[in-house]
């Protein structure tokens, strides 16, 4: 299958291959999702075909207003209508209870909730209001591997697999949305995002739990994708907590590092070995998985080790995938 590229020009085209099943990568302000008509069952199963993702994950319902929701969710409690008034749209998916029978089953993974998410990003707005259905919208990466936040991520990872991306340039967040769950008796966030948990609370006026991630193997995660290995390039991946110790590694040409400029100015390495995340904590949410891609691409590299930062609540998401990347793996700990 031939995957074509198109301008914000094109969304037409986009459109008519969606109304017909195929499957399609938009931009969102975070990272590019893979959309295909979220009502038709056999283009979400492919979906997961393209993805190599597990049944079992459910997939975002990307919609283009509050008004689709309605028509796919058993309820819009008052905590989803305040968030939604606040954050929407923006990189915030919320679940609630699906209304029975109202999606395919392939969407849910059979779970009784589904998560909505309404992007920033008027290209995919116009894009899901002129279809006049809500889009599945899974991140468009390969499963395991970082998520795309440019059309060029999901060529490299889906060229030959789906009908068409849609190019929108980079992505201005670069890791994906904060998951609340409303389903719930205490809001609790499933996954960490840019908008906090601090923010939420102040919005919905309550508590808001925050999962940590751990689960056993044994527990069902309430977002079944946490258990699975992501973001992680072939080669191992090392979190440095303390700026410090980056004086301390033993460089040579087989290591990576991913660090803010001031830091790699001083790294002993060529600079293809170096990846530079930006001067702060927004530019490395920004360059994290776009680093994570570039030292996966270098098959010489055998080592990679990635800035920490430790900025409380606003650097969760960015440590949540880190993290993972690393599979828990820090220096010196
Ligand atoms: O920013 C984003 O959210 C991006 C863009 C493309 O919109 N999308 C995204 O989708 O990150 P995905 O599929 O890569 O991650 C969605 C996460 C998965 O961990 C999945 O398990 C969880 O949301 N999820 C989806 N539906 C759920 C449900 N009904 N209950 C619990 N977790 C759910
Ligand atoms: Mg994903």
């Amino acid at each position: 299958m031939e995957t074509k590229i198109f301008s914000k020009d094109e969304i037409d085209d986009a459109v008519n291959l969606l109304a017909k099943g195929e499957l399609v990568a938009f931009p969102t302000e975070t990272v590019y999702g893979l959309g295909a008509i979220a009502t038709k069952e056999k283009s979400v199963k492919a979906v997961y075909a393209a993805k190599g993702r597990p049944s079992d994950n459910p997939l975002i319902v990307t919609v283009s207003d509050i008004n689709m929701v309605k028509k796919y969710a058993k309820e819009i409690p008052e905590r989803a209508k305040k968030l939604v008034k606040h954050f929407w749209p923006g990189p915030l998916t919320i679940l609630l209870f699906v209304k029975p029978g109202a999606l395919p089953d392939a969407v849910t993974g059979g779970l009784d909730t589904v998560a909505f998410r309404c992007p920033d990003d008027q290209l995919t707005h116009d894009l899901i209001a002129k279809l006049g259905y809500p889009i599945v919208g899974p991140s468009a990466n390969t499963s395991t591997k970082p998520s795309p936040t440019t059309a060029q991520h999901v060529y490299h990872d889906l060229k030959g697999k789906i009908a068409g991306i849609i190019d929108g340039g980079a992505t201005r967040v670069g890791l994906e949305s904060t998951i609340i769950d409303l389903s719930v008796k205490t809001p609790i966030v499933l996954r960490p995002g840019e908008i906090t948990p601090e923010e939420l609370s102040d919005v919905l006026g309550e508590k808001v739990l925050i999962n940590t991630g751990k689960v056993s193997d044994k527990e069902v995660p309430k977002a079944p994708g946490m258990k699975y290995r992501h973001y992680a390039p072939s080669a191992p991946v090392v979190v440095v907590d303390d700026k410090n110790d980056f004086s301390r590694i033993k460089f040579s040409n087989d290591v990576g590092v991913m660090a803010t400029k001031e830091i790699l100015a001083k790294i002993p390495l060529p600079d293809e070995n170096k990846f530079n995340l930006g001067e702060n904590l927004i530019e490395a949410d920004h360059n994290l998985f776009g680093g994570l891609r570039y030292f996966d691409d270098k098959k010489d590299i055998k080592q990679i080790f990635v800035e920490g930062f430790d900025e409380g609540e606003a650097s969760l998401a960015y440590m949540n995938r880190l993290n993972k990347a690393a599979g828990g793996h820090h220096f010196n700990k």
